[in-house]
């Protein structure tokens, strides 16, 4: 790629985070994600380090904002109304100001807290301590109120939580949810996008009874660990929180707080002592498990990996699932497809089916690296760079012809690039620097 080239997609990219920068927040994509999403906001921030940093700590600051007393931190912010976005927080009805959705998303935060630090020092202290006491409390929050009984895996009651919100892993514990009282509603986001690239009608039928079951308990968390339909170990959400818990050990350390460097610690190696109960030995990776059923999900998706992510140690397994990694490379033309493109449910365009995300991507080279498989980590960035040259910064892409789908002008894409997927990224190893 030409220097012309590599700058004219830079400055796009940080256009598109300056179009989407809402004052403090920043939407995914205008239209059909008009608010402000959690993971979204703290993968965001990477992008926005890679040229103020001041702003990439607001983003996060905005973020916590929204933290319940509980200490969840809401998948959604609505900051500001907008009738183009379904469900919105009437059909949440959590009652907070500012109001939000009832459920949380993936815990990158620390771990970008961390890159941010590493890159260039603390924010002034009275902000980071302000920060790492949110997340200790949003981290116990999971270990209480995801996991009650301590066995060290957080589950998740919606798949929206996952982030990862159509995944196969999700098709059979969502075939117990009833849906003979959802009622009828209106989609919006078939409005924005192509119906072909969203989630089918059962799914969000199923999505709408789940967020009816939370509201009519009033979103709470001992009543929807006790009866939540959907309470599943999400391999994904689990693998981020304990890279997480890891982080903000480190990040706690450094400004002095030991209480909650401890507490981090404690609870990461609960975490890492839970996760290899998702282990399977038949497919070779990490996948899933419906908690309420105990059964593990039956192929592997783009968040097996997510385990080197999470600091897998075992030399077999690592083998094993590099070797997989390039089975699953082999068919696509570009890495990594969200699941398994030998299966008979693969569809390259239908949005946790198949398609590769940008995100994904960042987090699972990050843990090749860790891991020393340095050849395929730089395979998934290379892949990442020829597919955001090739489409542009969409939501996602198929793995196959490079075609974008879902939204355009995509906030953590452009983020992707800025931090980790252009050539001028400041990328010197993983994460943590
Ligand atoms: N991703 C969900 C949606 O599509 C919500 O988080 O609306």
């Amino acid at each position: 790629m030409s220097i012309t080239e590599i700058s004219r997609l830079d400055a796009q990219a940080r256009a598109i985070l300056k179009e989407n920068d809402r004052g403090g927040y920043t939407v995914p994509t205008k239209g059909l994600y008009p608010f402000q999403w959690n993971w979204d906001s703290a993968l965001v921030a990477l992008g926005y380090a890679a040229f103020d940093t001041g702003r990439a700590w607001r983003e996060i600051e905005t973020l916590l904002e929204g933290q319940w007393g509980n200490g969840m931190v809401p998948h959604i912010i609505f900051w500001r109304d907008d009738a183009g976005y379904f469900p919105g927080p009437g059909e949440w009805d959590t009652r907070r100001s500012p109001p939000t959705s009832g459920i949380t998303q993936p815990p990158v935060v620390a771990t970008v807290m961390r890159r941010l630090f590493a890159r260039s020092g603390p924010p002034d202290p009275g902000r980071l301590d302000a920060m790492l006491k949110a997340i200790d409390r949003w981290h116990q929050w999971f270990a209480d109120a995801r996991d009650p009984n301590g066995t060290g895996l957080v589950a998740i009651v919606h798949p929206w939580e996952s982030g990862r919100d159509n995944l196969p892993d999700w098709d059979h514990p969502m075939s117990y949810v009833d849906i003979s009282k959802v009622g009828t509603y209106q989609r919006r986001d078939t409005q924005h996008i192509d119906a072909g690239q969203r989630p089918a009608k059962t799914d969000y039928d199923r999505y709408m009874a789940l967020v009816q079951f939370g509201r009519s308990h009033g979103w709470d968390d001992k009543k929807l660990a006790d009866h939540s339909p959907f309470w599943v170990a999400d391999v994904g959400t689990n693998a981020i929180l304990r890279r997480a818990e890891h982080d903000l050990a480190w990040l706690a350390e450094r400004a002095g707080e030991t209480a909650i460097a401890e507490r981090a610690r404690l609870r990461g190696a609960n975490l890492a002592r839970g996760f290899d109960g998702l282990w399977s030995e038949k497919l070779g990776g990490y996948v899933s498990m419906d908690l309420r059923r105990g059964r593990l999900a039956e192929a592997l998706t783009a968040g097996s990996w997510l385990a080197l992510y999470a600091g897998e140690g075992d030399p077999a397994r690592i083998a094993r699932m590099a070797g997989l990694l390039e089975q699953w490379l082999e068919p696509v033309g570009f890495g990594l497809p969200s699941f398994d493109p030998g299966h008979p449910l693969f569809d390259p365009i239908l949005y946790w089916r198949g398609p590769v995300w940008a995100i994904i991507n960042r987090l699972v080279a990050d843990g090749l690296t860790r891991a020393g498989l340095t050849k395929l980590a730089e395979r998934i960035r290379a892949d990442t760079e020829a597919l955001i040259r090739k489409a542009g910064f969409y939501e996602y892409f198929n793995p196959v012809t490079a075609e974008g789908g879902g939204g355009d002008s995509f906030s953590w894409t452009a983020a992707m690039w800025l931090d980790w997927a252009s050539p001028t990224a400041d990328k010197i190893g993983g994460l943590e620097v």
